[in-house]
């Protein structure tokens, strides 16, 4: 069987699987995907400019003062599928300020495409979601937009975003940003999954959340003995939209011999937030290679890791001497195997950082990289006094 038609039967197996895990209830919140992911920063102006160099992000749409905006700005950066906004307050005070005072700066928005948002706004919040803003049409010259948004974990909310009846570049209020400056992408083609971190005790409410509010599935459950070192434990559930193009896996800290990397997140986050992005690639020793090039820390893998390695995983299609070079891990589960890697924190708080993976057939998470993984993570805890 060629790789793209074993690729294709896996996908449809999945798509199949959630299916028929979701054919029982009515799909009272169909999401057709991602739509953008919102970050508060410091400095919008220059973490654009981060996230183009680094990370091959394209200049996409502006907002600001030329724009008739008064409190904040926003930048817009594209790379395939995905939108990132990077926002700041322009003003002393705000929502804004009060966020990037108590978290840093961190994702607050993960924005969600619907065909309607008002429904989702009445679907989710007569399920009990606490509202975060009422349907609001925005229009301008390219059609109107509807947006409505609810809380999830933390200060963190989705907003549903309807776009039927738009063609501008984003979102009205913003206009095409022209840059001189335009690094080559590095391959990131969309995003595959978001993780929350949450607090003691509170990942079963927010796995209840998102089944009973949402309408999603769990696919995936961690227990702290498959992930856990001598130091360091955490739980994991991964819950999923009805067609799988949504999938939150969320964590919370478990009892080890020392301080979990979920509560030193939650500790510097000052709550529950978004932990990491994994963003797909369909050449993870490419992306990886031009994302070091151009600056990117990636978490150390110990060169011990690749010792028993095909032991563990069966063949692969790459070679494991360049995927050792670039420290990517391998993990294998039924349906097939995934190749992924974590840059360090990309900010000065130890909280957020990005995963880079490629799929080839399987679903799941990379568990079994987990131990491995975290291994490397105690290392640079120890190395911050926080471990
Ligand atoms: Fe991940």
């Amino acid at each position: 069987m060629s790789k793209e038609i074993k690729d294709l039967k896996n996908l449809v197996n999945t798509e199949y699987s959630l299916k028929k895990l979701f054919d029982e209830a009515e799909d009272f919140l169909p999401l057709l995907g991602t739509d953008y992911v919102e970050l508060y920063v410091g400095n919008a102006k220059q973490a654009a400019h981060y996230y183009k160099t680094a990370f091959g992000f394209q200049s996409h749409a502006y907002a600001g003062l030329e724009t008739g905006r008064k409190d904040t700005v926003s930048y817009v950066l594209k790379q395939g599928k995905i939108r990132l906004v990077l926002t700041s307050p322009l003003q002393k005070g705000g929502d804004v300020n009060d966020h990037i005072n108590l978290h840093g700066d961190g994702v607050k928005v993960v924005a969600l495409w619907v065909e309607d948002a008002r429904s989702a706004f009445e679907e989710t919040t007569k399920r009990g979601a606490r509202p975060y803003m009422e349907p609001v049409v925005e229009k301008d010259e390219y059609g109107e937009v509807v947006r409505s948004g609810i809380y999830t974990y933390g200060e963190t909310v989705h907003i549903f975003v309807e776009r039927k009846n738009y063609n501008g570049i984003f979102l009205p209020g913003y206009e095409k940003w022209e840059s001189h400056y335009n690094p080559e992408p590095v391959g990131l083609k969309f995003i595959d999954h978001m993780v929350g971190n949450v607090g003691w005790n509170e990942m079963n409410t927010w796995v209840k959340f998102y089944a009973e509010v949402m309408g999603f599935a769990q696919i995936i459950s961690f227990a702290d003995d498959d992930i856990a070192t001598d130091y360091t434990a955490l739980m994991s559930k991964v819950m999923s939209n009805g067609n799988g193009r949504v999938k939150f896996p969320i964590n919370e800290p478990a009892k080890g011999k020392k301080k979990s990397q979920i509560e030193e997140y939650i500790d510097f986050y000052n709550g529950p937030g978004v932990q990491h992005i994994a963003v797909a690639t369909d050449d993870i020793v490419a992306t990886v290679s031009a994302m070091r090039d151009r600056g990117v820390e990636f978490l150390y893998v110990p060169e011990t890791y690749y010792d028993d390695i095909l032991e563990r995983v069966g063949e692969i299609d790459e070679d494991v001497e360049l995927l050792k070079k670039h420290g990517i891990l391998i993990d294998r589960d039924d349906e097939g195997y995934l190749l992924q890697l974590f840059t360090n924190n990309v900010l000065d708080r130890p909280t957020m950082f990005i995963e880079v993976i490629q799929r080839k057939g399987a679903q799941s998470f990379g568990v079994g990289n987990f131990k491995a993984l975290f291994e490397a993570i105690e290392r640079q805890q120890a190395r911050r006094g926080t471990l």
